[in-house]
């Protein structure tokens, strides 16, 4: 298993001073920034885009940032964010024409690929295309929102995943988002998943560095 990656969401950070935000809870021992792109038409709700990617960077921000992609169609937006300092994409499938020629626009592009699955959205998904990701993400919520609480079902759906990545031999990550707390983080990792999206769970409290202290202690206690 690799290392646990945290990533906090800045969906739910204070936006009046995203720069400052994304280095306190970097300070605060978080490994990635988690950037939920949203567009009113995939998921209802509308949030920020490459242009904002680009002024983190230009801020000074260089940890990897995680884009989330919950728009469609995704290709432009694709090329947008790489150009924009973005380090790993993901998207839906259900959101890309051609699942495929999305991932390898990713890969060509120099970000590293993920493909992300609704609650309700199949693993097949997954078929043919398994050697081409760097990770999948499974939503632990339906998407267009911070701040809702964790699905049991994907505690399932993390094992069943975890499976088809031993199975299929290839260096995967594993990534969950939604509702991830200090009271769920171990459950999610013993069911399989090494990268964690928190975002009201650290924003939403005074000390990040204390949220993400507490998460790495459960983290500490998986079987
Ligand atoms: C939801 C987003 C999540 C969300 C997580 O559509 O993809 O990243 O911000 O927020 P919390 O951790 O508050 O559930
Ligand atoms: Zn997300």
């Amino acid at each position: 298993m690799k290392p646990y990656l945290i990533a906090p969401s800045i969906l739910s950070a204070d936006f009046s001073k995203l720069g400052e935000e994304v280095d306190k809870v970097l300070a605060a021992g978080a490994d990635i920034v988690h950037f939920d792109v949203m567009d009113n038409h995939y998921v209802p709700n509308l949030t920020i885009g490459p242009l904002v990617c680009k002024a983190l960077r230009k801020y000074g921000i260089t940890a990897d940032i995680d884009v989330h992609l919950m728009v469609k169609p995704v290709d432009d937006m694709i090329k947008q964010f790489a150009d924009a300092g973005a380090s790993y994409i993901s998207f839906h499938p259900e959101a890309s024409q051609h699942v495929d020629r999305s991932l390898q626009l990713i890969i060509d592009s120099g970000c590293k690929p993920g493909l992300v699955f609704n609650p309700a959205t199949p693993l097949q998904h997954l078929d043919h295309v398994m050697h081409k990701l760097h990770h999948i993400l499974l939503m632990s919520v339906n998407p267009g929102f911070g701040g809702q609480s964790f699905i049991p079902q994907t505690l399932e759906k993390l094992l069943q995943t975890r499976a088809l990545i031993d199975q299929s031999g290839f260096d995967i990550r594993l990534e969950i988002d939604g509702g991830v707390k200090v009271d769920n983080i171990r459950a999610i990792a013993e069911a399989g998943a090494d990268m964690f999206v928190a975002g009201s769970a650290i924003f939403d409290q005074a000390d990040y560095q204390l949220v993400i202290e507490q998460m790495r202690s459960e983290l500490a206690l998986v079987n």
